[in-house]
């Protein structure tokens, strides 16, 4: 088979690719290099320095490929608050020029990875049978970019599936990006000897993935013969923790003496965010295999390796407003 993987030098991507490439297929992939890193690219990969939303750099990828994994984006939920024109550009528009070639070039089947934040404040554990009702840029453009998947594979006799992940933890995740990762933030600050910052008081519910649980249902979501049309939240439901939980958890596994600093909530922020694994469960045989404290700890050991690293503010803020978080207006991250 020949799978294409748009965002493949990112997080979620490269592991998509590697599991693929270990498997004995042939891997061809794009990354703007927005997010990505060159040394997550795994070997024997056929990689493009391109974005995803660029059609006419698409199509000569795509010809002859059986399977596209769409994880191109720039996932930064929080800042699409401020920088909404960023976001729906590399969410949204990049989804619809990956389309359109995909399309063009008789791709089978298109795997798009929304996320958590198209049910918005929706009653927790969210199922994929809510309304979904984003609240901010990032989720509406998450939704938009679903409603065109499903019209455009449709119309054009592409099948589908489109993947709701939990927050994914795990080696490769970018940890000195600002706006994103809270679990690879405070392991960064941790190791420079700072407290971890929590926005609001710190009890906010979410659940997290390892990277491997997460691949494992995408790659049954790509080769499951005849499933098309479905949408599936892919995340554990037996586990939920809050970001406090999260913080004493790494402190533990770090031996680092935790006094949090507790700063103001961030404007639009999800309170409680899990979600419902019942029908990743029977249509994928999802299962949890590593539990929070394993992945956590294999993510200390991986930052570790690598070292701390200053943060980056490498996106834009388009909108300068009093609800801007002063840990970004000020550069305290
Ligand atoms: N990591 C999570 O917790 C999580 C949860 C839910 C959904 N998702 C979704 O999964 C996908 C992968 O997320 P990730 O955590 O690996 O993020 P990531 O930032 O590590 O990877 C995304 C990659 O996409 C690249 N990219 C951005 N815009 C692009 C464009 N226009 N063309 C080509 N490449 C582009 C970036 O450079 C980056 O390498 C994203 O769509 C994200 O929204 C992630």
């Amino acid at each position: 088979m020949k799978v294409f993987v748009s965002g493949v030098a990112g997080f979620l991507g490269s592991h998509l690719a590697d599991a693929f490439i270990h498997r004995g297929h042939e891997v061809v992939g794009c990354d703007n290099m927005i997010g990505g890193d060159l040394q997550n690219l795994p070997e024997g990969i056929q990689f493009e320095e391109a974005d995803c939303g660029d059609v006419d750099r698409m199509k000569p990828l795509l010809t002859g490929v059986d399977l596209v994994y769409h994880c191109g984006a720039i996932a930064t939920e929080g800042l699409s608050v401020f920088s909404p024109a960023i976001i729906a550009k590399h969410v949204y528009a990049n989804t619809a020029g990956l389309l359109a070639a995909s399309a063009s070039k008789r791709v089978g089947r298109f795997v798009y990875c929304s996320s958590m934040a198209r049910y918005g404040h929706g009653k927790p554990p969210f199922r994929e049978d809510q309304r979904a009702a984003p609240i901010d840029p990032y989720g509406i453009a998450k939704y938009a970019g679903e409603l065109l998947v499903q019209n455009v594979c449709d119309t054009h006799g592409m099948e589908y599936v489109i993947a709701v992940p939990h927050n994914i933890i795990g080696p490769r995740q970018k940890y000195d990006d600002p706006y994103r990762n809270v679990a690879s933030i405070m392991i960064n600050r941790m190791l420079q000897g700072k407290q971890p910052i929590i926005y609001g008081d710190g009890e906010q519910n979410r659940s997290f993935s390892f990277v491997q649980d997460c691949v494992d249902p995408l790659l049954e979501m790509g080769t499951q013969k005849g499933l098309s049309r479905e949408i599936i939240n892919i995340g554990p439901d037996d586990e939920v923790t809050t970001i406090n939980d999260l913080a004493r958890i790494l402190a533990e596994l770090l031996s680092f003496d935790l006094h949090p600093i507790y700063v103001a909530d961030r404007p639009q922020e999800v309170r409680s965010a899990t979600c419902s694994a019942d029908k990743a469960r029977k249509l994928l045989g999802y299962e949890t295999k590593v539990t929070l404290r394993e992945g956590l700890s294999s993510m200390v050991q991986w930052i570790r390796e690598h070292g701390p690293k200053p943060f980056e503010y490498h996106l834009p803020i388009e909108i300068d407003s009093p609800l801007l978080p002063e840990t970004w207006k000020s550069r305290l991250i």
